[in-house]
């Protein structure tokens, strides 16, 4: 892989020469959605499958990408004198808004570069095609600048470039994931005080399979945004009622007792969801440190019809996989993962069970969606590294 990259690289940008290869993985949550700028836990992990990065340092100012992912784009120009998002920048504006953001916390990037990428994360699947672009290009310019930052800033800088460059709301999680990721270990990270912990996931016979749904969306165009504010106007509704500072400061039986304060019905099944989810995501975790995958499973599913019915973003394509899914056999538990509105869902699947859960999810959704779905059987990876 390395050799090849550097070959195209080469016949990009005459010759690879001081290049070197790097690479960030995607991610993939196994429960905890909508939560992370709720105050509330996630559990997501890095995977194998993610972003390879190939870049060198320019004597000029300029920087010249190119994506394997979008060859019919070419080589995208721009300069480190103007970096405004532009939609002509098309996906450079990720890692521009990380070299961005860079400059805003004081590191300043001195010259240009030359960028290729080549990802094999499915983009807009939901497995973070975007948070793994400005995760590698934060590792980018740690290494080729000399910028004292941990793999926590790395996360946080493409928080900040996502949220004020990209103009996504997003929360915390998928640049966490990206960036702190350790093979075989998903990350149990509480949102609200940011300590984290590892858990190992030794599914003894069974696999993480990824059904993607071939449903386009980025975040920008997506209810995202709105469902984040309508979790800040329930949050200062229940304010008036009770001292808390986010919705995962709330059990169920608190919520329960405060919700009136919140004066729109939406609004209550949405701070519901927030609330739940969190609690799910931490009895999720504890069933799992007592082996108890099945109770794992059971949570997965309930995290689902929560995002159904109270959050309202799985929509056909994500309900259609994960209820096909359900009903089969060997299936300990599948739901949508990241945002939702498209995306992907993942299940955990008995190694005897996934041929016919890739057979049977497969057509149920080509009959009622009209397309296919892709499936993959993914591994749990390490955050970025230098190859
Ligand atoms: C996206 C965001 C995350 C998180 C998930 C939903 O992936 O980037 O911050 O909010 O949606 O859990």
């Amino acid at each position: 892989m390395k050799q090849q990259l550097l070959e195209k690289f080469a016949e990009l940008f005459k010759t690879a020469e001081g290049a070197k290869v790097y690479f960030a993985p995607g991610r993939v949550n196994l429960i905890g959605e909508h939560t992370d700028y709720n105050g509330g836990h996630v559990f997501p992990c890095a995977l194998t499958i993610g972003t390879y990065g190939v870049a060198r340092k320019r004597a000029d100012r300029e920087l010249h990408m190119y994506s394997m992912n979008f060859e019919h784009l070419g080589i995208i120009d721009s300069s480190l004198d103007d970096l405004t998002p532009d939609k002509k920048a098309d996906w450079t504006n990720y890692p521009k808004g990380v070299i961005w953001a860079f400059g805003q916390k004081g590191m300043e990037v001195p010259c240009g570069m030359d960028l290729m990428l080549y990802g094999n994360i499915p983009n807009g699947s939901g497995l973070s095609s975007s948070a793994s672009v400005e995760v590698l290009t934060g590792s980018i310019l740690r290494d080729l600048f000399g910028f004292a930052v941990s793999n926590q800033d790395l996360a946080l800088i493409g928080q900040y470039a996502e949220n004020r460059y990209n103009g996504v709301n997003c929360g915390i999680m998928d640049q966490f994931a990206v960036a702190m990721g350790r093979a075989e270990h998903a990350i149990f990270l509480d949102t609200a005080t940011m300590e984290y912990e590892y858990a190992p996931i030794h599914l003894e016979g069974a696999k993480l399979v990824i059904s993607c749904s071939n449903k386009k969306r980025g975040l920008g165009d997506s209810k995202y945004n709105e469902r984040r504010s309508e979790c800040e106007t329930a949050l200062a509704e229940l304010q008036k009622a009770v001292d808390i500072r986010t919705l995962g400061d709330l059990d169920e039986a608190q919520f329960e007792q405060y919700k009136d304060a919140i004066k729109d019905e939406t609004r209550v099944r949405r701070a519901r969801h927030a609330v739940y989810e969190n609690q799910r995501t931490v009895r999720a975790v504890a069933a799992l440190k007592a082996d108890d995958i099945g109770e794992f499973g059971r949570l997965m599913n309930a995290s689902h019809v929560s995002l159904r019915d109270d959050y309202e973003v799985t929509g056909l394509e994500l309900d259609t996989l994960v209820e096909a899914a359900w009903k089969i056999d060997g299936v300990i538990g599948s739901r949508m993962t990241g945002a939702g509105f498209g995306g992907c869902t993942v299940s955990i699947v008995k190694d005897e069970a996934i041929e016919a859960f890739k057979a049977q999810v497969g057509s149920v959704y080509r009959e009622t969606v009209g397309y296919d779905a892709d499936f993959y059987v993914v591994e749990i990876g390490d955050g970025p590294v230098i190859l």
